[in-house]
This record gives structure tokens, C-alpha cells and sequence, in this order.
């Protein structure tokens, strides 16, 4: 059974379910792909930065020759790395991701951040140089990307709400998509509202609190330990994973849990079968602790002009 999705502005099905591919090694994410295509995955979620696009691809190019799916079924989503958000290295890195994911046409491409930055000299550096190229001017070659055919829909990720304000000021073609990470510890409600009122769907990153992260702070707990998600999932026969899989896609927000174990692939689909009661929903957007995983806080980047996380 192919996963249930929700309607972009533009008209396009994007799946409400999507295989998150960071941290997912080559020789493990081309099987990992192939199982959750197997398995009713329509949407994956990839990133020129995650270094694994063409293994991603050898997946996708095998599920299709196999006959278990066209292209055309499928939903590919990737990501405008920060050091290419001068205008002219749009269309070059697109062709980059297209060419490693061996397609033609991407369903949705997003500016990974709003911060851009500067090619390290020296690949082995931690420093980074900001670039001051505006993401508005960034959004004007995304524009040309729709317009020749090469991208289906543009988005952005990681941007608040003055920075989706200011762009959908000056845009010709608005985001579809903001991708941001949303769990029940980091609920972002005036951001969801936000987005919500223009039409912009949400995709939730780290939805089960990216526990592996070499960026989440140690301190945070661990949200798939949470004894008052366990206790919801008991009552559904579920697993914490489910349950949170489950609060964004009962409320139209898309999700793109990452695994490369196949039992946690399939487990993680299997949340279309049971549905949380209004009063689980309130418990679940009560636990709220404002804790954000992927804070970009490393390399000075809060003190990057285009900063994301300060608004709230
Ligand atoms: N736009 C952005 O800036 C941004 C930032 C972060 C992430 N993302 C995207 O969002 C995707 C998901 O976020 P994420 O990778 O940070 O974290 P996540 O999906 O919240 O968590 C992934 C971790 O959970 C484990 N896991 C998966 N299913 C599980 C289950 N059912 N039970 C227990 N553990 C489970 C995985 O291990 P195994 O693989 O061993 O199963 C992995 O360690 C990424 O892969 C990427 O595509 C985007």
C-alpha cells in the first residue's frame, strides 16, 4: 500500500511519509531505500551534504527496473547545500544532485538553511566563512529551476517565520515546503501556525529526536524513552516511534524518519492503522520543552546574520 499525502499549492501529492537518508551510510542506503520502497515509501528525503545521493539513486533506479514502481510515483526531495547560495551556483548544484541521483527532474528542491557560506579553503578546516549572499536572491535562481522544468516545487528549510515572511514579500513562486524539526519536545506552534495560514506544508526533521545525532545536545532525554508516549503506544499496541510518526501525519504535517534497518523501516510505516484521540494529541503537544537537536550551533554560525533560531 502506498503511504497517504497531503496536497501541495501547486497541486502536486506529496507523500505524507518520506525515508530520511542523513547519516545513512553508502552500503547501507541503497538497501535501506530499497526496502522502504518495497514497503509503500513514496517520498525520499535526500541532500547533496549527506554525501550518499548516488547510492540513494542506485536504489531508487533498482526499485523502478524491478517494476515495483515508476518515477513518476515516486516523490524526491533534495537540498541546496549553504555554500552554493550565490545565484549562480543554484543550477550547478542541482545538476550535481540530479546527476548522482541519476533523474531528470526533482519533485522538491529546498535551500537547506537560509545561512549561506563559503567553500572552505582547507576541506579539512571546521572553520566557516559566511557568505553574505541574501536567501532572497537565492530564491530567484530556485525560481528558474521551476521554470525550466528541472524542479516540480521549490522550498526552504530551516527558515522562521520572518524569514518566510520576508521571502513570500518579494517570491514569484511561493515555498511549497518548509522543512524544520518538529517533535513533541520542540513543537514550534507559532511557526506550524504560521505555515499553516500560507499554505506552506511542513515537513518534521528528527522526528523521533534524531537520537543518534553527534550534534544533540547530551543533556536532552531521549524521546523514544518517554514514559508518557509509552504509555499511549501500549494502549495502541505501538512503539514510541509510531506514536510520534503518527502526531505529525494526523495533523497533515510530513515526516521522514531515518533508518537503514530494515524491521525499523517497515515499523516505521505502519502508523496508518490506528488514529490518536484529540486528548493524546494535546498530551503529546503538552510535553513540549522547546529542545531543538539540530541547533547549527557549531563553526559561530548563531552569530550568522541570517540566523534561524533566535526568533522564540
Ligand atoms: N533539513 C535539515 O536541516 C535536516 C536536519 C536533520 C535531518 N533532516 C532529515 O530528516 C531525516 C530524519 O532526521 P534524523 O535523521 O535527524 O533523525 P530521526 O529520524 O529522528 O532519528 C533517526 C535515528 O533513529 C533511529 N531509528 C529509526 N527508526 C527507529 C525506531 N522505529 N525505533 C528506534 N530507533 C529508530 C535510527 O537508527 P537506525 O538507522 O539504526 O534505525 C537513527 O539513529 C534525516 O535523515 C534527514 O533526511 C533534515
Amino acid at each position: 500500500m502506498n503511504t497517504p499525502c497531503v496536497e501541495l499549492y501547486t497541486g502536486a501529492a506529496m507523500p505524507l511519509l518520506g525515508l530520511g537518508t542523513w547519516q545513512s551510510q553508502p552500503g547501507q542506503v541503497q538497501q535501506a531505500v530499497e526496502v522502504a520502497i518495497d514497503n509503500g515509501y513514496r517520498h525520499i528525503d535526500c541532500a547533496y551534504i549527506y554525501a550518499n545521493e548516488k547510492e540513494v539513486g542506485a536504489g531508487i533506479e533498482s526499485r523502478i527496473k524491478k517494476g515495483v514502481v515508476k518515477r513518476e510515483d515516486l516523490f524526491i526531495v533534495s537540498k541546496l547545500w549553504n555554500h552554493f547560495h550565490d545565484e549562480d551556483e543554484v543550477k550547478p548544484s542541482l545538476m550535481k544532485s540530479l546527476a548522482n541521483l541519476n533523474l531528470s527532474c526533482l519533485d522538491l528542491y529546498l535551500i537547506h538553511s537560509p545561512m549561506g557560506t563559503k567553500m572552505p579553503k582547507d576541506p579539512s578546516s571546521q572553520e566557516v566563512e559566511f557568505s553574505d549572499v541574501d536567501y532572497v536572491c537565492t530564491w530567484k535562481a530556485m525560481e528558474k529551476l521551476v521554470d525550466e522544468g528541472l524542479v516540480k516545487a521549490i522550498g526552504v528549510s530551516n527558515f522562521n517565520v520572518s524569514q518566510l515572511e520576508r521571502l513570500l514579500s518579494s517570491c514569484r513562486i511561493k515555498p511549497a515546503v518548509n522543512q524544520v524539526e518538529l517533535h513533541p519536545y520542540l513543537t514550534q506552534a507559532k511557526l506550524v501556525q504560521y505555515c499553516k495560514s500560507k499554505g506552506i506544508i511542513l515537513t518534521a526533521f528528527s522526528p523521533l529526536g534524531s537520537p543518534s545525532s553527534p550534534l544533540k545536545p547530551a543533556a536532552q532525554k531521549n524521546i523514544l524513552e518517554d514514559p508518557v508516549i509509552n504509555e499511549i503506544g501500549k494502549k495502541y499496541g505501538k512503539t514510541n516511534a509510531q506514536v510520534l510518526l503518527r502526531y505529525h501525519v494526523q495533523r497533515c504535517v510530513t515526516v521522514i524518519p531515518k533508518s537503514v534497518s530494515p524491521a525499523r523501516i517497515i515499523q516505521n510505516a505502519q502508523i496508518f492503522d490506528f488514529s490518536l484521540s484529540e486528548n493524546e494529541m494535546e498530551t503529546l503537544e503538552g510535553l513540549n520543552k522547546n529542545w531543538r537537536t539540530g541547533s547549527w550551533d557549531f563553526a559561530g554560525l548563531p552569530n550568522h546574520k541570517f540566523y534561524p533560531f533566535k526568533e522564540d
